[in-house]
């Protein structure tokens, strides 16, 4: 999610860049953004400053420009894929009640979450149809409608949602839904919860 917010933000400032920093052909350098971006972080929260190293994914999302060549991308799915935990009891569905308000929650992790007063949400109504009677939701990510639904509620498909919540990139190398279980954004319950909205039968994604 932080993605979502940083892309303005990084827009922003390669656009008041402006002339100061600007190369020959009106373009602000890529060092130029760099050092923008650092000052613009100097006064934030240590644990924001993270955000500004990317990690070997990253590194290797924004060299291809997110479309990494076949062994770039095996080698991030396999990277991924090694970073998902999973319950101990191997229970994946949590309560999707609970579920249901995390995935229409935004918060956490911007400017004005801090310092935290709540717990941070999972966003996906920002991306993805769920409940078919939500009038507001984004169509960046495909409808999950029915998600369940179509799938017969069978176990491997709870699994894919659990892995894909945890760590979309193990299946979709440099793609746009955030890392929530990697990232540490959401804790491994959350997750579950949301698990439970996208895949229990009782859920009004389901109905
Ligand atoms: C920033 C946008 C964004 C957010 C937020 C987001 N997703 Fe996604 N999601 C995507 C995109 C884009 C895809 C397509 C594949 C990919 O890039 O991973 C996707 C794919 C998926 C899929 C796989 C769909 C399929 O084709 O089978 C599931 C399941 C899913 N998202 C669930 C969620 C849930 C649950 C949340 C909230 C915790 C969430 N997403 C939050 C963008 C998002």
């Amino acid at each position: 999610m932080h993605r979502l917010i940083l892309i303005p933000c990084l827009l922003a400032v390669a656009v008041s860049a402006g002339s100061a920093l600007a190369q020959k052909k009106g373009r602000p350098s890529p060092q130029a953004v760099d050092k923008l971006v650092e000052d613009g972080f100097k006064t934030a929260a240590p644990d924001w400053k993270v955000r500004l190293v990317q990690d070997e994914t990253q590194k290797a999302c924004t060299a291809s420009r997110n479309e990494p060549a076949e062994a770039g991308a095996a080698a991030i799915r396999r990277r991924e894929k090694a970073t998902i935990k999973y319950p101990e009891d191997g229970n994946l569905l949590g309560d999707w009640k609970k579920g249901e308000a995390l995935a229409q929650s935004g918060y956490g992790w911007r400017y004005t979450d801090y310092p935290p007063r709540q717990a941070n949400g999972g966003n996906c109504y920002a991306c993805h149809q769920l409940d078919k009677k939500e009038l507001s939701y984004g169509t960046l990510g495909p409808s999950l409608a029915e998600y369940g639904k179509i799938r017969k509620f069978a176990e491997p498909a709870v699994k894919f949602v659990y892995e894909h919540i945890y760590n979309p990139q193990a299946s979709q190398p440099c793609g746009n839904m955030p890392r929530f279980g990697t990232s540490g954004f959401l804790t491994m319950d959350q997750i579950k919860d949301i698990v439970a909205y996208v895949m229990s039968p009782d859920s009004p994604v389901n109905k």
